[in-house]
């Protein structure tokens, strides 16, 4: 088969994001404009500023990317875009983008989801990785575990029931006065407390073994805070950032593990934002080594939002006749597996 080169392209919340990638394992290209700063300045991604952020850099950041690359519009062989879930005024930008290139160069057109692309950056790195394997995906907006079955097949298993696991990381970040984004900084702030000083709750949804809830932790870390204000107690942040993480990895583990024994898997992944932290990392490679599961993670900057992994799982679709038309639309809530 003829080498398949995909320009990507990813705007789904606050980094606009282009890539180029060879075959869906090899890139050329990775540009991120990241808008963090702005955000920060409000404490969170402030959407109508993430849109308009989007349109002010998506052609340089498009420009970039071909241009490391080394190539044009016309050497690529097809445009994917997330179209789906996100900001709907971010995705908009990208789509629009995409499909505008795709009209004008007369290049094949694929929407991506974003999760998929997350799950997909792991195969980046790890050529050896195929499916089946089991997979966690944590962001700033998902907690999922999925079975993936085959390229772009996937078997959402279990969910969160309220927060995201990124969420939750940015909440407690913000009341300990960490500023946004909060994981990596709780990250690096757990480094220096004690993860058993304080008993924060690990949640279990009744009947739904792979399901997840966050808003008890979260809840539980401002209700300490609280009290100990109330008690003029004062608190040590770094054991806080240090319990709330532990609290976190523990649930994160027991129901992958339980996922892992359950279906026998032999390889485990995980993916998005909430995967560079070095605890949820270090408990994962621990565990699945005990069981002999093979333990696959992105490097942190295919974690985080990025075209690259857009491109990867946009090569599978494409190899699978996925085509999207010029009515393609952005979909702010789309969910895994389902396809417009
Ligand atoms: O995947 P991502 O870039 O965006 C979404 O699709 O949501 O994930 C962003 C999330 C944020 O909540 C951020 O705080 C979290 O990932 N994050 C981390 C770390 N790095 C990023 N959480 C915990 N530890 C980290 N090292
Ligand atoms: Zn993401």
């Amino acid at each position: 088969m003829k080498d398949v080169y995909i320009l990507a392209i990813e705007s789904s919340c606050d980094e606009t994001a282009a890539a180029v990638v060879k075959n869906g394992r090899e890139v050329l290209s990775n540009v991120i404009s990241s808008q963090i700063d702005l955000h920060t300045l409000y404490g969170g991604v402030v959407p109508e500023i993430a849109s308009r952020k989007h349109i002010e850099k998506i052609n340089q950041v498009i420009e970039e990317a071909l241009k490391e690359a080394g190539m044009t519009l016309d050497d690529v062989t097809a445009v994917a875009v997330t179209y789906g879930p996100g900001l709907v005024g971010s995705l908009l930008v990208g789509v629009a983008a995409a499909k505008a290139i795709a009209y004008a160069k007369n290049k094949p057109l694929i929407g991506v989801h974003h999760i998929e692309g997350h799950i997909s950056a792991n195969f980046i790195e790890h050529k050896d990785l195929e499916p089946p394997f089991g997979c966690l995906v944590v962001s700033g907006g998902h907690t999922h575990l999925i079975e993936v079955v085959d390229y772009g097949k996937y078997e959402l298993i279990g969910r969160t029931r309220d927060d995201a696991a990124g969420e939750a990381f940015d909440k407690v970040a913000r009341a300990i006065g960490l500023g946004y984004p909060g994981g990596p900084k709780i990250d690096k702030l757990a480094k220096e407390g004690n993860p058993k000083a304080i008993d924060f709750p690990r949640a279990v949804v009744e009947d739904a073994p792979y399901d997840f809830s966050f808003s008890g932790v979260k809840s539980a870390v401002l209700n300490y805070l609280n009290v100990s204000e109330m008690k003029a107690v004062e608190v040590n942040n770094a054991d806080v950032a240090a319990s709330f993480q532990q609290a976190v990895v523990d649930v994160l583990v027991d129901r992958a593990i339980k996922l892992c024994n359950h279906r026998k898997y032999k390889k485990f992944a995980i993916a998005g934002g909430v995967a560079s932290n070095s605890a949820i990392r270090a408990a994962f490679d621990d565990a699945c080594s005990k069981r002999g599961i093979k333990f696959y993670y992105p490097s942190p900057i295919l974690c985080t939002d990025n075209a690259a992994m857009i491109g990867a799982a946009a090569y599978y679709e494409y190899i699978a006749g996925t085509r999207h038309g010029l009515d393609l639309n952005a979909v702010p809530n789309l969910k895994l597996g389902e396809r417009i």
